[in-house]
């Protein structure tokens, strides 16, 4: 299902205490999401992550639609030992819209 990415834009809203996206985005408490529409989980060059999400990443997990929404409808259940501190969003309708907007700053 597709999301809408300008709803994304509000969506993204709550990850902004932590996340930064677009020109001139910075690692915070966590790091930049610029392209990570299939990026490998856990390698940003110069983000501190959980040796939890580095692992996930070394055993093949590549963010895409489908991992995302997961991740973000439960981060601690899908990355047991993230260091995630968000809830997650229960709305499926929440997690396609975010995702399409953050596949707005993504190659794929
Ligand atoms: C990691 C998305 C909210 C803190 C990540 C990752 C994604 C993501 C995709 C993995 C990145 C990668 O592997 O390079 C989001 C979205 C959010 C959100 C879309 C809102 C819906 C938050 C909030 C916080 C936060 C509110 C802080 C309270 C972190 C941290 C990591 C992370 C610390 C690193 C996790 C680790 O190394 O285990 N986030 N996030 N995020 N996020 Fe978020």
């Amino acid at each position: 299902q597709d999301g809408d990415a300008e709803a994304g834009e509000n969506v993204f809203r709550k990850c902004q205490a932590c996340h930064q996206v677009g020109e001139d985005a910075q690692n915070r408490v966590g790091p930049v999401l610029n392209g990570v529409v299939g990026r490998t989980a856990g390698t940003l060059e110069g983000y501190n992550y959980s040796d939890a999400m580095v692992a996930k990443g070394e055993e093949g997990l590549v963010w895409d639609v489908e991992s995302l929404s997961a991740y973000l409808e439960n981060p601690r259940d899908y990355v047991n030992g993230t260091k995630m501190s968000f809830a997650g969003l229960r709305k499926e309708e929440e997690r396609a819209d975010v995702i399409a907007y953050l596949s707005q700053f993504s190659e794929s």
